[in-house]
């Protein structure tokens, strides 16, 4: 996070609260969102792409990478719409008090009662994902006697250069129609008088970091936009989210501002070339929002020297284990993905030592941060901080192992409150049905 320093003792300090009493008050593993930093990126977002956009930009902000009352609010004070996924994520956002208008409803897969709530309380748009979900929300629509704005997801087939997991517009997955399709589905749309086509949306990926995706999805979907024009109105186009952000020095960020021109580059002289204005852009990024806002702290646990084999011979290998791991962070396992280790509680003048630093599950793939340097002391007890971890951790968190999910905090002007609590093991067991029996102690 931006607000994160060193203290004079050298002590890691975000938005002037220390890692030190924020272990204190909250316990660890936690998380911990600079609440200024989320803000800021929010705005820059906004800004940038209002700037490059005259005929106007909406900035949806992708709820699954991390949602919880308080942050919504955050968005929509910073003047971001939110995109969510599901109705669980409808009923935060909901619960946030934001007014439904400012929300839109995606899903490969939406179920009957979501896309009737999403009706009812009047979401801005749904994301049409597939033929069948035109009839199943002009259903709905005639239900509660509404007209309900509609996008029209549509898989471009743009490569985009990233994990195959996170790749969502390639020809052999599961997201939108393809773009052969779409002026047929687009009739059926608009022969429907409940459902209003605002227009395409495209999302090609997730952490990507050149410009050039998106730009080329841009293009393929304005064919697209310009020839649907002649069939009545399209106000709008989307073109999701998937700003990458720096996890390691590795990472070559592109600067939101140059995304932004660069887009509007292509947008505005494609549009030239079609003879038609720019529609209205909206982009729906998650991650590069709140994911450089967050950091996770954790306790050393154990430390052990492993003799591990190389190619020239062996070498050993540090592991030192934290109190959290892949139920706090899944990304290591599931997408190889890589992070960076600081010491957080103290300052050390120790040579740096290479280390692995793993979690406490029962997998030996349970790794925090593959390969990063520490401060040779590295002791138990030590707090540790893992940058770079707002997005896509805690909502992908699990309970493996019956570990609690941590606390998330806000840090903000010097002071922390925590926003969404620790889970206890009364947590753990609530909803075990079977008769608890009495725990006997030692005779
Ligand atoms: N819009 C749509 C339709 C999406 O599917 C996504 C992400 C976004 C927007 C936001 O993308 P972002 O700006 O955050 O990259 N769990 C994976 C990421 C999955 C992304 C899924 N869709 C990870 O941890 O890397």
């Amino acid at each position: 996070p931006r607000g994160a320093h060193r203290d004079d003792a050298g002590e890691l300090t975000v938005a002037g609260v220390t890692a030190g009493a924020l272990a204190a008050e909250f316990g660890t593993p936690l998380y911990v969102l600079d609440q200024d930093d989320a803000l800021a990126r929010a705005a820059e977002l906004r800004d940038a792409f209002g700037a490059a956009f005259p005929a106007g930009a909406t900035v949806y902000y992708a709820g699954k990478a991390f949602l919880s009352i308080e942050v919504a609010r955050w968005m929509t004070g910073a003047g971001l719409n939110i995109d969510v996924a599901s109705g669980g994520e409808l009923a935060v956002a909901l619960a946030a008090g934001v007014d439904p208008a400012r929300l839109g409803l995606h899903g490969n897969n939406k179920s009957l009662p979501e896309i009737d709530r999403a009706v009812e309380v009047g979401v801005g748009a749904i994301v049409l994902d597939s033929v069948v979900e035109v009839e199943r929300v002009a259903e709905a629509a005639r239900r509660h006697g509404v007209v309900q704005n509609v996008r029209l997801r549509i898989n471009s087939g743009v490569h985009a250069s990233t994990h195959e997991y996170l790749a969502t517009a390639r020809e052999d997955q599961k997201f939108g129609i393809p773009i052969a399709d779409a002026v047929e589905v687009v009739a059926g749309i608009r022969e429907r008088p409940e459902l209003r086509f605002l227009g395409l949306h495209s999302h090609i990926g997730s952490q990507i970091f050149e410009s050039a995706g998106f730009g080329e999805a841009a293009r393929r979907l304005l064919e697209l936009h310009a020839a649907l024009r002649a069939g009545g109105e399209v106000p709008e186009l989307n073109l999701g989210g998937g700003f990458g952000i720096a996890y390691t020095s590795a990472d070559d960020v592109v600067p939101i501002a140059t995304i932004a021109g660069e887009l509007a580059r292509v947008v505005t002289g494609e549009c030239e070339r079609l003879g038609i204005p720019v529609p209205r852009i909206a982009i729906e990024p998650g991650r590069a929002v709140i994911g450089p806002a967050g950091l996770t702290l954790y306790e050393v646990g154990t430390i052990k020297d492993v003799l591990v084999q190389t190619e020239s011979g062996s070498a050993v290998r540090r592991y030192v284990s934290v109190d959290g791991g892949m139920s706090d962070n899944v990304r290591p396992a599931l997408y190889a993905a890589d992070y960076t280790v600081r010491i957080a509680g103290r300052a050390s003048d120790a040579d740096p030592a290479l280390v692995r630093v793993a979690g406490k599950h029962c997998e030996s793939g349970d790794i925090v941060v593959r390969a990063d340097y520490l401060p040779g002391d590295v002791r138990p007890g030590d707090l540790l901080a893992v940058p770079a971890t707002g997005a896509y951790c805690w909502s992908l968190a699990s309970n493996y192992n019956y570990l609690g999910r941590p606390a998330v905090v806000a840090v903000k002007d010097g002071a922390a409150r925590a926003i969404v609590r620790r889970e206890t093991e009364d947590d753990l067991l609530s909803r075990d049905l079977a008769p608890r029996s009495e725990p006997r102690s030692r005779a």
